[in-house]
């Protein structure tokens, strides 16, 4: 059981957890910088003037401000997002540990509001651009392959307000400017683009709370955004293809695998439904550049009119993804019966598992779980795959020695990492892997530094205290011996 020899092997972020420096060299704000710092039990909040009153509503990523919100920073609320790792200061160090780790790729987003600091410029900021050049000439050096998601949950702000984030058709252009402009600029430096992360979490974080909870608006402004987003990320395809034919496009979804609590062909069913709206939905528009025949079935069930014109459709025949690129950490188990047993997390609710373990944030361990996505995936699109984000957020503590022994994170990679052989063995083409946050970062979820998932550990806590030193933990030499060894040494 070995991978391919190309396979890329490395680690994945995103701008607003990592970077810092949210305010400097003419970046605009985005949605998470006006986000609070939140716990398990505590949601993160978006913090906006109403009226001249300051207010606060729970943040859910994607999601916008009410309407006539003005964004606005609360001097008195934490927001970790603002200062991350200080990675837009510490780029070199960071490259140049992924690098002795064998990194050969590093999946990065690029933050909106440093290009086009409110969204809608008719130029671009040259500062901003000229950071993420720095980045990707640092990772070349190291023969380092980015791969770019160019929307990572942080919109501009602006434009969130002024267009109900994603309400407007505008948004579209908008988008497609900005992608073009880093197609542009980055030619020949970099080849992977993911055009929005996990695009499907409109719609997954609605099941989250349950329908009782959710109104029909709710899911006719998911469908209604997420219209329009296929159609940017369908133009922004077709442009990659058109200003450099080496580009690869992916789209990227939170892959979550349902399964049903019983054999009632009623759960049965019920988990086919959840399937086909939380994820197939996306990805079949995305990969097969059209909406498929349960869409009707969707729409009906929300009574959602979608503003769709016959341009549109061409644009999404025309602008079909090259991979098909997905986030893996977790299943989740369906069920029409009532269960007491009950758990969320990563924007999926449902009974237990008896047969899986938990996290401490409810997530569970599931390997087998990524091998059967890879095999329904790939048959269903024939389209080479990535995984682009899987890991174990976990509180890591510092030894005697000063070391971090974190064997329960080297555990689960070690699981997910067979998994994947297994899928490969049985003919899935798997061209990558990035692990999430292969250095520790803010997590977009609860806003914590202390639900980890680095190979680096990163000095800083939940409230903004620590010197922001790396120290490489037992898993970063475990990965680099995996690295090194193509996956066949686990141990
Ligand atoms: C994915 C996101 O949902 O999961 C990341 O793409 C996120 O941005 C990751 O950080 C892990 O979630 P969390 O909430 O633990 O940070």
């Amino acid at each position: 059981m070995t991978f391919p020899k190309n396979f890329l092997w490395g680690g994945a972020t995103a701008a607003n957890q990592i970077e810092g420096a949210y305010d400097v060299d003419g970046k605009g704000l985005s949605v998470t910088d006006i986000t609070t710092a939140g716990s398990l039990n505590e949601p993160r909040y978006l913090t906006y003037k109403l009226n001249g009153k300051l207010e606060k509503t729970p943040a859910v990523p994607g999601a916008g401000l009410p309407k006539g919100a003005v964004g606005t920073i609360d001097p008195n609320a934490y927001y970790p997002n603002h200062v991350a790792i200080d990675f837009y200061h510490r780029y070199k160090e960071d490259i140049k540990l992924f690098a002795e780790m064998g990194f050969t790729t590093f999946r990065i987003s690029i933050a909106w509001t440093r290009i086009f600091p409110k969204g809608d410029e008719e130029k671009p900021n040259q500062a901003g651009l000229d950071f993420y050049r720095r980045v990707f000439e640092e990772c070349k050096k190291y023969g380092i392959e980015p791969i770019v998601t160019i929307s990572h949950y942080e919109d501009p702000l602006y434009l969130s307000e002024k267009y109900n984030d994603w309400q407007d058709r505008k948004m579209i252009d908008f988008y497609v400017k900005y992608a073009k402009t880093l197609f542009i600029k980055y030619k020949g430096l970099v080849k992977y683009w993911l055009t929005f992360n996990e695009i499907n979490s409109a719609l997954l974080m609605l099941n989250s709370f349950g329908n009782d909870v959710v109104d029909n608006k709710a899911y006719q402004h998911a469908y209604q955004k997420l219209h329009y987003q296929f159609v940017a990320s369908a133009r922004a395809v077709k442009a990659a293809h058109e200003i450099d034919s080496e580009n690869i496009v992916g789209n990227m979804i939170c892959g979550v695998v349902d399964y049903p609590l019983t054999p009632d062909p009623e759960d049965v069913l019920a988990t086919r439904h959840v399937m086909e709206q939380n994820i197939y939905y996306c990805g079949d528009v995305q990969c097969k550049g059209k909406y498929p025949t349960y869409s009707k079935r969707l729409w009906n069930e929300h009574n959602v009119h979608l503003d769709i014109t016959e341009q549109d459709k061409k644009d999404l025949a025309e602008g079909k993804v090259d991979i098909y690129t997905f986030s893996y950490y977790m299943s989740n188990v369906i069920t029409k019966h009532k269960v007491e047993d009950k758990v969320s997390g990563n924007f999926s609710a449902g009974a237990k598992n008896p047969y899986l373990k938990y996290s401490e944030w409810g997530w569970a361990t599931d390997p087998t779980g990524l091998q059967y996505y890879l095999e329904v995936m790939y048959d269903r699109y024939d389209l080479p795959m990535m995984v682009v984000e899987n890991g174990l957020g976990a509180i890591d503590k510092i030894a005697a020695d000063g070391k971090i022994y974190d064997d329960y994170r080297i555990d689960y990679l070690r699981q997910h990492i067979k998994a994947m052989q297994k899928a490969i063995d049985d003919g899935v083409d798997l061209i990558g892997y990035t692990t999430w946050g292969c250095i520790d970062l803010v997590s977009a979820g609860t806003g914590q530094m202390s639900k980890r998932y680095g190979f680096i550990y990163v000095d800083r806590d939940d409230e903004g205290n620590g010197s922001l030193d790396r120290i490489p933990k037992e898993s970063y030499y475990w990965y680099k011996k995996v690295i090194n060894s193509q996956g066949k040494d686990l141990d």
